[in-house]
């Protein structure tokens, strides 16, 4: 029998895992780094940075995760130039466009979070459109982050509060964690138990400030088209041998 490749390893650790990740979120960085490096334009980044969330989506489902989350648009991306900022919602129509009819009979649900209102009537549709076709599929679940930002999301949530409050729909005794989260983008998703962020940079940028309080982190020196299903596995191997303790003391306490 030949050794198992590394990735195989990893997929058997996670399994095994007495706490499998089901959720991981990924911070796509480092697509412009990539290009420069290659004398190539920032746009050849971002497509090739397209092909890389496909191999994250695919990755996803072949190591048993449930849920993947990938943050492709902040709500501070809107400083860069119009014409990155043009490249980049091309490519969300592109990606959706191409990727909708297989993710569709392939089970997976999609859903954009983020704040829509600001994007063209074209893309809000197809958005739409993604969402409708995949309601009812349950293999797997692909949240894409499009003009999200953390804290754009909680104000969003704190405004259809106030909103269901002043209507009498909510009590001000009504508001928990739980009712609290079912505001959110995200709501009836886990909260990601792992948090990838490529490109060296080491901070969260904005992103699933609620959602991820509690979740492991993971920063790798790699440029976000270079991440393959290898170092997938690898971050999810790392994860298994932490410890969460929420807490609590722990194992070893
Ligand atoms: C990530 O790559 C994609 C988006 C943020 C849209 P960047 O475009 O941020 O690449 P770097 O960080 O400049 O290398
Ligand atoms: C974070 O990357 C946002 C996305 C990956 C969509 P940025 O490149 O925008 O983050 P900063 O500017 O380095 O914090
Ligand atoms: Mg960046």
């Amino acid at each position: 029998m030949t050794a198992s490749p590394a990735s195989d390893r990893n997929h058997y650790a996670v399994a095994e895992s007495a706490h499998a990740p089901k959720h991981v979120a990924i911070i796509m960085d480092g697509n412009g780094r990539w290009a420069s490096a290659r004398g190539l334009a920032r746009s050849d980044g971002h497509r090739e940075g397209v092909k890389a969330a496909r191999r994250a989506v695919e990755g996803a489902r072949d190591l048993g995760l449930k849920y993947l989350t990938l943050y492709s648009f902040s709500t501070e991306n809107w400083r860069r130039p119009a014409g990155e900022i043009r490249d980049l919602m091309s490519l969300l129509r592109q990606f959706i466009g191409d990727d909708l009819p297989r993710l569709k009979d392939e089970g997976v649900k999609v859903r954009i979070i983020g704040d829509r209102e600001n994007l063209s009537p074209d893309l809000k549709a197809l958005v739409r459109r993604a969402e409708n076709e995949t309601h009812d599929n349950t293999e797997f679940f692909l949240q894409i982050a499009f003009n999200y930002g953390g804290r754009d999301e909680l104000i969003r949530a704190a405004r259809a509060i106030a909103k269901a409050f002043k209507s009498g729909a909510v009590g001000v005794q009504d508001l928990t964690e739980e009712s609290f989260n079912s505001f959110l983008d995200t709501h009836g998703v886990p909260d990601p138990d792992l948090v990838i962020r490529t490109s060296g940079e080491k901070r969260i940028s904005n992103f699933l400030l609620w959602q991820a309080a509690y979740a492991e982190y993971i920063f790798l020196d790699v440029l976000w088209p270079d991440f393959d299903a290898k170092l997938f596995a690898e971050a999810l191997g790392e994860y298994c041998r932490r410890e969460r303790r929420y807490g609590g003391v722990g194992g070893a306490g």
